[in-house]
């Protein structure tokens, strides 16, 4: 067991990083979120750390628009080590993250995605599969390695696709299980219960891994 020191990359609402703070402030999750950052100056997601007295920043990253790289990964990784982070959480951070991030906080990115993956990968996941006709949609919380949205699954969540489903409502039918697949990963990792074999996570019932 050990107490999750958590560093945020997002680049929206932040409605997954506000799951993760209720749990914390609940007393359910044993971690706190040191920093957070957002690619993108205005993001809502900035607004919410403030209210929670969670330092956050903007974090620029130009010239590059769809991946973090260079000067700005070093600034990023430089953030994240001085606020003490041992666990990097993309919570709807719209880029591709690269080997130094990667290296500098290894088996320790998260991200979630919005679809079953393998199915879906990318942008716009509910829409994909709304338009493919799936009866099942639903989100993935993974490991990040190098590829994109294809580390080892830690847990996944279904949801139905209703016959008058738009992309905003089975989105929105997706994010109230976001809301709970995020933590429920946190948790088992902050319990020490998650051990990697290749592409599979091991969940210890126990926890004594
Ligand atoms: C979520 O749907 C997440 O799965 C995707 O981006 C969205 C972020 O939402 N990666 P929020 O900013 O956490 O509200």
């Amino acid at each position: 067991m050990s107490r999750l020191k958590i560093g945020v990359l997002g680049s929206g609402s932040g409605s997954n990083m506000q799951s993760i703070v209720d749990e914390i402030e609940a007393g359910r999750l044993d971690a706190e979120v040191r920093v957070v950052l957002a690619d993108v100056p205005d993001a809502k997601i900035l607004d919410r750390a403030k209210r929670h007295g969670i330092p956050c920043q903007y974090l620029d990253c130009a010239p590059w628009k769809t991946k973090l790289e260079g000067p700005a990964e070093d600034r990023c990784i430089e953030i994240l080590r001085d606020a003490g982070v041992d666990t990097v959480v993309l919570a709807g951070f719209m880029r591709i993250v690269k080997p130094g991030l990667l290296a500098a906080f290894p088996n320790r990115v998260l991200n979630i995605h919005p679809a079953l993956l393998p199915a879906f990968p990318g942008v716009h996941s509910w829409t994909q599969a709304l338009d493919y006709g799936c009866k099942v949609a639903g989100v993935t919380v993974h490991f990040v390695d190098g590829g994109t949205d294809t580390g080892p699954i830690i847990v996944q969540k279904a949801v139905p696709v209703l016959e008058d489903d738009t992309p905003e409502t089975l989105h929105a039918r997706i994010q109230v299980e976001e809301h709970k697949a995020f933590p429920e990963a946190l948790a088992l990792l902050a319990a020490g219960r998650l051990s990697v074999e290749g592409r599979r996570v091991r969940i210890d019932p126990a926890g004594t891994v």
